[in-house]
């Protein structure tokens, strides 16, 4: 009889209907979700919800709300790290931040980013980096590009590591683009022009991508994309229309201090916790805690 290794398995979906409105997601028997069953709900009509997480904590958290896919985003390098852009981060960070999120065990499908310089040199490269990112838990791997990574896309999909691709306002192209700047605004073909964001799309498409993040564009043309594609499109900055939404944890939970016309901060948390750190620090300094209740006898 086989021995099952790590407890029983959890089942996992191909496709799911769309669930009843008012229905509950975060009911914690719901299955697995996979990489066919997020592919598969652009057919079935399902929005696709997805959030970052770079920790067991926070990962815990998002998946008991019942958010269907986690992004282990090189955005960790802003929101995390403090850095000015995401260029800096190192593979060894992301797969660091990676393992700490897999080891929640989250139901919600893990997708963690290829950062700078890990793929643009060789479908090689692009192949052992995500090598890397799978084997500290990661169930697919994202990285930002259209025309330009198709080869490494192709690379990765042929040895069955899924890909996530990311178009639009690729947080790595910050010095091409000038800073964090919305892309698809004018015509053309070269780099952030509207024909070229739809060539962008269709190759990581044809490349086999099974999902595509399209960030920073103007509402049609994400529309458009979306139209054009059969793979589902989540969007940030990028309007209603797209398959699925995806935002970065701390700017929906209030913790960082950046705000966007794209996000909406669901909580202050970080007041919250201003609050919650100044009544702990005024309570020791007027011995008021700990008290009796809170000591060993
Ligand atoms: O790193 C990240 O958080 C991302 C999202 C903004 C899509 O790539």
């Amino acid at each position: 009889m086989p021995v099952a290794i790590g407890g029983p398995e959890r089942a996992s979906v191909g496709t799911r209907a769309p669930p009843p409105e008012g229905s509950d997601v975060t009911d914690a028997a719901r299955p697995k979700i996979t990489v066919p069953g997020i592919a598969a709900m652009k057919s079935s009509g399902e929005l696709i919800s997805m959030i970052t997480a770079y920790d067991a904590t926070f990962a815990t958290m998002v998946d008991e709300a019942g958010i269907d896919m986690i992004l282990v985003g090189d955005s960790v390098a802003m929101v995390v790290q403090g850095r000015a852009n995401t260029i800096g981060v190192s593979l060894a960070e992301m797969c660091y931040h990676v393992r700490m999120v897999a080891a929640a065990e989250p139901r919600a499908l893990i997708v963690g980013d290829l950062p700078f310089g890990t793929y643009q040199s060789s479908p090689q490269q692009a192949v052992e980096s995500s090598v890397e990112v799978l084997k500290a838990g990661a169930e697919a791997v994202k990285l930002e590009g259209g025309v330009s990574v198709a080869e490494a896309i192709a690379a990765i999909t042929a040895v069955d590591i899924p890909v996530v691709g990311h178009i639009g306002l690729t947080p790595q192209s910050y010095h091409r683009m000038g800073g964090h700047r919305v892309q698809g605004r004018t015509e053309g073909s070269t780099p952030g022009g509207r024909e070229r964001l739809l060539a962008d799309a269709a190759a990581v498409e044809d490349a086999g991508a099974f999902a595509l993040v399209v960030e920073g564009v103007p509402r049609n043309l994400a529309a458009e994309i979306t139209e054009a594609v059969g793979i589902p499109t989540i969007g940030i900055g990028a309007g209603p229309d797209c398959d699925g939404q995806v935002l970065v944890l701390h700017d929906v939970l209030g913790l960082s201090d950046a705000r966007y016309k794209f996000t909406t901060q669901y909580a202050n948390l970080k007041q919250v916790g201003i609050e919650a750190v100044r009544a702990y620090c005024d309570d020791v300094k007027h011995r008021r805690w700990p008290d009796d209740e809170h000591s060993f006898h």
